[in-house]
């Protein structure tokens, strides 16, 4: 999704990622920023993906990771 159809971040937080375990995406955002950098963390500490669809919204995590941890590669280049 390009940043001009994002939505604002407060909105984005209360969307709802894993449908299976009704997961909100700032519930994964805190995980990931509390140190779950794989999806075996991340479902461990908010048991996204281990919902019984088999894990559908398991993209959705990993482009949350990704974006997290290139905020915190540019963060720290700064
Ligand atoms: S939507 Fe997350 S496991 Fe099904």
């Amino acid at each position: 999704m390009d940043e001009e159809n994002e939505p604002h971040p407060a909105l984005r937080g209360l969307r709802t990622v894993c449908r299976c375990n009704n997961i909100k995406h700032k519930t994964i955002e805190r995980a990931i920023r509390d140190g779950a950098t794989t999806i075996p963390a991340v479902a461990a500490k908010t048991t996204a993906t281990t919902g019984l669809c088999g894990g559908t919204c398991t993209p959705v995590v990993m482009d949350m990771i990704e974006e997290i941890e290139d905020e915190n590669v540019e963060g720290s280049q700064a």
